[in-house]
Order: C-alpha cells, then sequence, then structure tokens
C-alpha cells in the first residue's frame, strides 16, 4: 500500500486553543478514510489544513507537517496543492451560471483547456462520472440553481473532477441531502475510489460503515482509533470508539 499522505505530529490551534493534538497517521493511495466524530472534534479543521483553508486567519496556527508523496504541502505553493486536492463542503454551492460553465469555469481559469471540442469532451466526461449526465445531458446551458440540491452535490463534485486533482476531500457532503440523493452521491464517492484518494468526513456513522475502506474515529482532536472498516465497526479496540459508534454518546 502506498502512503499517499502522511500527517506527521500535526498540531493546530485556533486563539490558542488546541484543536487538532498530536496527528500521526497516513492516507493511502485510492482510498476511502473516513473521518467520523461528535462536533467539535477537529474534522473540518483537520480538512482545511489538508488544502490549506487556513493560511489568511491570523487566529490560526499550526505546527507539525503533512506530507503529499513526500513532498511538505507547506513548502508548495498553495495552486500547486489545491490543483491536486480538491474539496467539496457540506452545502452545495454552484456558480451562478450554466451547468456547463460550471465545470469548464476553474479548468478554463487554469489555462487547462481553451477548444470548445475538448470543453464538450470533458463536460460529458466529468457527469458521467458523477451519474448526472443522463438526468442534464438536455439543458447543460440552463442555470445549474435550476436543478435539485442532490443534483447540485453531484455538480459540485463533477466540478472539482475538471481539474482532475489526485486526492478530494468531502466535508459532510450528503448532511443536506435526502436518502435518494445521498445513495447517489455515495454511489458516486465508491465509483471515484478506482481513481483518486478520498477523505470523507461524515456524522454518520452507519454512512461510514458503508463507504469507507478505513476509518478514523477524531475526538476532542485526537485520534481516538483508525482501523479497517469491518473491524473498526464490528470490534472497535477501544472503549471511547465503542461507545460512539453504538449511540452511547455524541
Ligand atoms: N475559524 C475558526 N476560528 C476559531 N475557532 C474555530 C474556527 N473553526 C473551528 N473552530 C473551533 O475548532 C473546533 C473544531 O471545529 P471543527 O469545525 O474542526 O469541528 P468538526 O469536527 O468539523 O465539527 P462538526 O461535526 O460540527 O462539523 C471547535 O471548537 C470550533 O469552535
Ligand atoms: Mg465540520
Amino acid at each position: 500500500m502506498v502512503e499517499k499522505i502522511i500527517v506527521e505530529n500535526l498540531n493546530c490551534y485556533y486563539n490558542k486553543n488546541c484543536i487538532l493534538d498530536s496527528l500521526n497517521f497516513s492516507i493511502l493511495k485510492n482510498e476511502i478514510l473516513n473521518i467520523i466524530g461528535p462536533a467539535n472534534s477537529g474534522k473540518t479543521t483537520f480538512l482545511r489544513t489538508l488544502n490549506r483553508m487556513n493560511d489568511y486567519n491570523t487566529y490560526y496556527s499550526r505546527n507539525g507537517n503533512i506530507y503529499l508523496d513526500k513532498l511538505n504541502i507547506f513548502n508548495m505553493s498553495v495552486e500547486k496543492l489545491r490543483r491536486r486536492i480538491g474539496m467539496l463542503f457540506a452545502m452545495p454551492i454552484p456558480l451562478p451560471m450554466s451547468i456547463y460553465e460550471n465545470i469548464v469555469f476553474a479548468p478554463k481559469c487554469l489555462g487547462l483547456i481553451f477548444e470548445k471540442s475538448k470543453q464538450d469532451y470533458i463536460v460529458e466526461c466529468v457527469l458521467k462520472a458523477v451519474f448526472l449526465w443522463n438526468e442534464v445531458k438536455d439543458r447543460l446551458n440552463k442555470s445549474a440553481m435550476e436543478i435539485s440540491g442532490g443534483q447540485q452535490q453531484r455538480l459540485c463534485i463533477a466540478r472539482i473532477l475538471a481539474i482532475n486533482p489526485e486526492i478530494i476531500l468531502f466535508d459532510e457532503p450528503c448532511s443536506g441531502l435526502d436518502p435518494i440523493s445521498t445513495a447517489k452521491v455515495e454511489e458516486t464517492i465508491i465509483e471515484l475510489k478506482k481513481k483518486y484518494t478520498i477523505v470523507f468526513v461524515t456524522n454518520n456513522v452507519k454512512q461510514a460503515s458503508r463507504i469507507g475502506d478505513r476509518t478514523a474515529f477524531f475526538l476532542m482532536g485526537k485520534i481516538i482509533e483508525i482501523n479497517k472498516t469491518e473491524e473498526f465497526f464490528i470490534s472497535p479496540k477501544q472503549k471511547k470508539t465503542a461507545d460512539y459508534i453504538s449511540g452511547r454518546f455524541g
């Protein structure tokens, strides 16, 4: 198993409060790593640190390192890092433009595609990858605001795929969705694993047991347990994990 990301002695602080405490773990290439844990356990802070979204937050500080393919992410340009690591948030936030333009906007800004035929090709590929093509192929020039929330979330995933990253971070992507849309997003994420490395944050323990290859349990900024998903849920090694997954707290 190839280690895609290595987290080494990572501590993060907001206003000097320790939010992530001595994290040491790796994320393997082409795995889905679930991160579960109660509110305020630092899950989003970890994703934001990995994508360097807190660089300009003066209340935030950190020490320790994160390596992506053995390169320290804190020594890379943020632009290069974001090309390699895409992030999807809980609420779908399409750009106020057409479905088609939502997808080609970033690749065009980055100078990755110019010709219309190439744009058409990418739009079709990424919409097929998120199982949205058949639902929207006849209205690509309609506003992205006119499709349902579940479709918007898959469009936002397609938008990330259009810049061809290596890693995708999902922060509770189904929390605002109904069960049918949730199932479609889950199916999409499992399919994406063939090509991408995925970090999947969820508050939904059942969803974690369906999706990830491995699961990490965060509690008050610490990793309590990380293991293969099946073992994690069937025979947790820590009492705190057992209590959390059985709903005794959180
Ligand atoms: N921008 C910020 N400034 C100051 N404190 C913050 C900031 N963002 C998060 N925190 C604090 O960091 C802690 C961890 O928050 P974080 O959002 O990482 O938790 P989480 O595990 O994602 O929770 P949830 O399940 O509710 O999304 C919380 O105590 C929160 O109040
Ligand atoms: Mg969060």
